[in-house]
């Protein structure tokens, strides 16, 4: 079988044994490991349904959920770059995904379409598995909250409640239309701060900071400049890298580890935020063992 399908062919799709009914669609697509987590899954729970990849342009988001329904599909994975334009071709956006300002969720039930987003509660998910702590009782430093990972982390970081939220990005002018938008959700308690994306700048944070998250692309290749200087890191630290890498631990994950420092990488919210899609489609709890084991061995 190829590695996705195209758009076109969402017109009259392949049958197939078992029948596609969920996919993951993006532009490009071909690398993404949502497939090998889904069907352990469905496989595990007994469902005899297919998950797929189809790649679908910008701008046609829109006319490939109708297709979706019209093939019969239960549900939808949205990922780069379409979770924006994913947000205006529901019929019904969950309040979340609304506050979060994207869609990474499709659930077709009788004919219709409903928008969610797992990114944000996938975040929280990871965090109380990989940490075992509570955002609400955490000071949060977010590098790269300019960017839609980042965003959705920062925004959900507020509603749950996080005690502080310290926010960098390289381009600086995104922060400050950010923080006004943060302190429409944000409770008396959630202090926000920015900072520059400089050494000096995150170095005068670490001190104040518990939780550490990288939400920038940088360590998604080898060789990537480090975000941290060296020896910046404290053993108390929790570092949580939203890049993952099949080539191995990124240069943030490597200083976590010389440092003592409990961390977590982006296979981690891969699972959390899929396995919380699984329970919008099916309305049971996912078989996260079997996503994780199918995850691990892609
Ligand atoms: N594990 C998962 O399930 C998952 C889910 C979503 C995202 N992610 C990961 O999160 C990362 C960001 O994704 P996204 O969707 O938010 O992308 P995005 O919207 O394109 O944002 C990219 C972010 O990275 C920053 N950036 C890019 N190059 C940089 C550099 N050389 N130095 C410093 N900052 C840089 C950007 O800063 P500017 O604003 O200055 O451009 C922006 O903040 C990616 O690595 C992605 O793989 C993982």
């Amino acid at each position: 079988m190829a590695d996705f399908f195209t758009f076109e062919q969402l017109h009259d799709f392949p049958a197939l044994t078992p029948p596609a009914r969920l996919a993951v669609i993006g532009d490009p697509i071909g690398h993404s490991k949502s497939p090998q987590m889904h069907n352990p899954a469905l496989q595990a729970c007994g469902i005899d349904a297919q998950y797929v990849r189809i790649q679908v342009p910008i701008g046609r988001v829109k006319e490939a959920f109708s297709l979706f329904v019209k093939q019969g599909f239960l549900g939808v994975n949205i990922t780069i770059p379409h979770k924006f334009e994913a947000l205006d071709a529901v019929d019904v956006v969950d309040p979340l995904a609304r506050q979060l300002g994207a869609v990474n969720t499709l659930a077709i039930r009788d004919g219709k379409m409903f928008g969610y987003n797992t990114d944000g509660p996938g975040f929280l998910r990871s965090v109380k598995e990989a940490f075992g702590a509570e955002i609400r009782d955490l000071r949060v430093l977010v590098i790269g909250a300019g960017g839609g990972a980042g965003r959705a982390v920062a925004v959900q970081s507020v509603i749950a409640g996080c005690r502080d939220l310290v926010l960098a990005n390289r381009t600086e002018a995104k922060l400050e239309p950010l923080v006004e938008e943060l302190r429409k959700v944000a409770s008396a308690q959630t202090r926000l701060q920015t900072c520059s994306l400089e050494h000096a700048g995150l170095m005068q944070h670490l001190p104040e900071v518990d939780l550490i998250v990288n939400a920038t692309s940088v360590g998604m290749k080898s060789g990537d400049a480090a975000l941290l200087p060296g020896g910046a890191l404290e053993s108390r630290h929790l570092v949580y890298d939203m890049v993952y890498r099949a080539s191995g631990p990124t240069e943030l994950i490597q200083q976590a580890t010389v440092a003592g420092a409990k961390h977590a990488d982006g296979m981690c919210l891969l699972l959390h935020q899929g396995a919380i899609s699984f329970e919008h489609w099916f309305d049971r709890p996912a078989p996260l063992e079997a996503m994780r084991a199918g995850l691990l061995k892609a």
